[in-house]
């Protein structure tokens, strides 16, 4: 078995035993939701329970490791080259609400570069998984993207950060642009779950401004072993950091990334 064949495994263990907890503490939250800073970032009971169980499993497999968990932040050796990317509850405040759209998402990156990945949707019962040269599984059955070409026959997904109330370059003129081009953009609340819906074909792209590296660890490698497609707004090599992603099924890549550019002057990076 290879590295990256283990590193799934475990991944995979992790995802399942947090997804249990969000099942369990799925409307029992309502009097441990507190804001963290800004208005509507939320976190849960159930964040921190999930984030838990995940970091007892990794760290138990791989000591050795550096990990930057949301709630959590970074720990372990910072100088290894491994670097586990973990969201214990991606699509917290659909969660709160009992809205049937969020995700336990756990990536690694090795050198920096994403290499494994594990998305689980534990009320829909849905497992993506990923790793470099191993191809895409929803349920352990190979996944493709979508094969359309054109964006005005494309489904988008995006999203809006929780700074969008203090800042000008908050994806809302992008978002009205692309639902005129598109036959629709939807807003899932789930970043991880959008990448993955890409990676098996139910949206044609996916763009988001504001998001963190544990939002998108996993689902930048599931799209690309999809057969898809992940850069910069601008086409370029994707910053982690940067908090800019633009993911797509590969044929409407250079027609999302332009109108992109062109939307947003703020966004043009
Ligand atoms: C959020 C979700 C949402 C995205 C936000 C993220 P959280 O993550 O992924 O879809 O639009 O930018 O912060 O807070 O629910 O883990
Ligand atoms: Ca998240
Ligand atoms: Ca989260």
């Amino acid at each position: 078995m290879t590295n990256l064949q283990i590193f799934l495994d475990i991944a995979t263990e992790a995802a399942l035993s947090a997804g249990v907890v969000l099942q369990d503490y799925l409307g029992k939250v309502e009097d441990a939701i507190t804001e963290k800073g800004r208005p509507g970032d939320l976190v849960t009971a159930a964040d921190k329970a999930s984030e838990k169980v995940i970091l007892e499993i990794i760290n138990r497999h791989f000591p050795q490791h550096s990990i930057l968990a949301e709630e959590s932040g970074k720990l372990g050796n910072q100088t290894s080259e491994y670097l586990w990317a973990i969201d214990p509850l991606d699509g917290t405040t659909n969660y709160a609400h009992q809205y049937p759209c969020f995700a336990v998402s756990i990536g690694l990156f090795i050198q920096g570069v994403p290499k494994v990945g594990v998305i689980y949707d534990p009320f829909h019962n849905e497992l993506f998984r990923a790793a470099a040269g191993l191809g895409a599984t929803r349920n352990r059955r190979p996944i493709k993207v979508s094969q359309t070409s054109e964006l005005s026959k494309s489904l988008l997904v995006t999203g809006f950060a929780y700074d969008r109330r203090e800042t000008k370059d908050n994806n809302y003129a992008e978002f009205c642009h692309l639902t005129h081009l598109t036959q629709g953009v939807r807003r899932g609340g789930s970043a991880s779950l959008d990448l993955a819906y890409v990676a098996c074909g139910r949206v044609d792209g996916y763009w988001e401004r504001g998001i963190a590296p544990w939002d998108i660890a996993a689902g930048i490698i599931l799209v690309q072993e999809a057969g898809g497609q992940v850069t910069a707004y601008n086409g370029g090599d994707l910053q982690i950091d940067s908090g800019r992603i633009l993911a797509t099924n590969g044929y409407i890549h250079n027609s999302l990334s332009q109108k992109l550019m062109q939307i947003s002057p703020l966004s043009a990076w």
